[in-house]
């Protein structure tokens, strides 16, 4: 039987060769981490939900013309994408006040921000993630001035559409997190959207009762996790259908 191999092993997923050059196949596991993997839990059903929730939001980002790597859902945990070279930035968007920010400028959690906030931290685990200046991410060439006009703008457009998705069915999006990859087109290179869209890592809060629906719950103990993920998906409509079948055959992965 053939093997596929496996490229990486991160938190949350694992990525394997895909069919063809230039593809990867992104699987979810159940594994969740928090404060820099110092936290962490099995959380059952956590993978396939957010399979199901980062493939909706890439699609709908595709279907209002924001690129993304995401080719199509391959079953309940995995899903195929183009490959991509990462930028090794967290693309952070924040609305409200909330977790590192608060504590780094004292602001109560939930605070409306004057607009919009796009930072960036480095990707590199060793070090946390550190808060980084746009002067360092073109000066040590971890992206071009160029790229992180482009990535801003890239990363407003996002927020918009996942805030007003949000909106739609009661949610507050206070933060969220992308990374974006570059992909080769003939003789050009553009920026996607790449790893994942999920409330691993955005803050979802309930716009009546301010309940938390994302990664949170899990990083303060707040109850259960993969309850606050099917409420998002419930209100979305994209909860997984067949998830227990008991007279059929059972997907492995
Ligand atoms: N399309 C892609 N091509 C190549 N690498 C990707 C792609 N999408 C995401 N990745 C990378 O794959 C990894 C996904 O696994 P994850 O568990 O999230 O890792 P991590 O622990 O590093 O956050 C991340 O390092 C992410 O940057
Ligand atoms: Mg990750």
């Amino acid at each position: 039987m053939a093997r596929r191999n496996k490229i990486y092993e991160g938190k949350a997923k694992i990525i394997y060769e895909g069919p063809e050059p230039g593809t990867i196949v992104q699987y979810f596991k159940d594994d969740a981490t928090a404060f820099n993997a110092e936290k962490k839990a099995v959380i059952e059903g956590k993978g396939v939900l957010n399979n199901r929730l980062s493939e909706f939001f890439m699609t709908g980002l595709q279907a209002v013309g924001i690129p993304t790597h995401f080719i199509k859902r391959l079953n309940m945990r995995e899903q195929l994408c183009r490959q991509v070279e990462i930028v090794p930035l967290e693309v952070i968007v924040r609305n409200y006040a909330a977790g590192s920010m608060a504590k780094r400028l004292g602001l109560e959690e939930g605070m409306q921000l004057p607009r919009p906030i796009v930072e960036f931290s480095y990707k590199d685990d060793s070090l946390g993630d550190p808060l980084v200046p746009e002067e360092y991410i073109a000066a040590f060439g971890w992206a071009t001035q160029q790229e992180l006009d482009e990535i801003v703008s890239m990363a407003l457009r996002v927020n918009d559409f996942l805030s007003g998705v949000m909106h739609g069915v009661g949610i507050r999006l206070i933060d969220f997190k992308i990374e974006i990859g570059r992909v080769w087109e003939n003789d050009f290179q553009r920026l996607v959207v790449a790893d994942e869209i999920s409330p691993d890592s955005c803050r979802l809060w309930d716009i009546e009762t301010g309940q938390k629906l994302d990664k949170d719950v899990f990083r303060r103990d707040l109850g259960n996790l993969t309850d606050a993920y099917t409420e998002v998906a419930k209100r979305l409509g994209v909860l997984p259908s067949n998830v227990t079948h008991p007279n059929k055959p059972t997907l492995i992965n």
